[in-house]
């Protein structure tokens, strides 16, 4: 079944979400295939619950085969699967951050420049309650720290510096400017 996304300014969007507390409950496991059946329909990058009006602590994402923002992180595999995680902690490695321009199926046709952590360490667990995450830098990190700031109530507009970055996807395509980053969008 495929569920409706929320838009920014719905409050599901702006509250702390919650853990889930038993990951193999049926009507868990029937929302995440639904969850991830939405994400799929949909073709972006990354998708975290309250964007679908349930406030849990989980998030899905896929991310393209070959894509590396940073020359000296390795470029995402390109699992077939999308990887669920639920019930994540996110912690920076480093202090260094880097400006990456993020879109939201939240904020439909926007993007803007975020200031993001270069390098994050993140674990949860999967559908099967198996561990996953890891030390990750690039566009991986990026994904993982814009859909966490999710289940915080954090949209990136929130964590924008520099709003001369704010557009419409389409006119900044039309009318490119000397970024100096590397383009994401989740
Ligand atoms: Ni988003």
């Amino acid at each position: 079944m495929i569920l409706e996304i929320a838009r920014m300014g719905h409050p599901v969007l702006e509250a702390r979400a919650k853990e889930v507390e038993d990951v193999s409950a049926p009507h868990i496991q029937q929302f995440i295939a639904d969850f991830v059946e939405t994400f799929q329909s949909l073709g972006g990058v990354g998708l975290a619950a309250p964007q679908v009006h349930v406030p849990l602590r989980l998030f899905v994402m896929q991310l393209p085969a070959g894509r590396r923002d940073d020359a000296d992180e390795p470029a995402p595999s390109g699992d077939p699967a999308p990887l669920v995680v639920i019930n994540p902690s996110l912690d920076p490695l480093g202090d260094e951050r880097v400006l990456r321009l993020e879109g939201c199926l939240s904020i439909p046709g926007l993007r803007a420049l975020v200031p993001r952590w270069r390098r994050i360490r993140y674990a949860g667990v999967d559908t099967d309650n198996a561990p996953v995450g890891g030390d990750v830098g690039g566009f991986h990190a990026n994904v993982v720290q814009h859909e966490y700031d999710h289940l915080d109530g954090i949209l990136y507009p929130m964590r924008v510096t520099d709003f001369g970055s704010f557009g419409f996807e389409e006119e900044l395509a039309r009318f490119p400017r000397p970024l100096d980053t590397l383009e994401s969008a989740a």
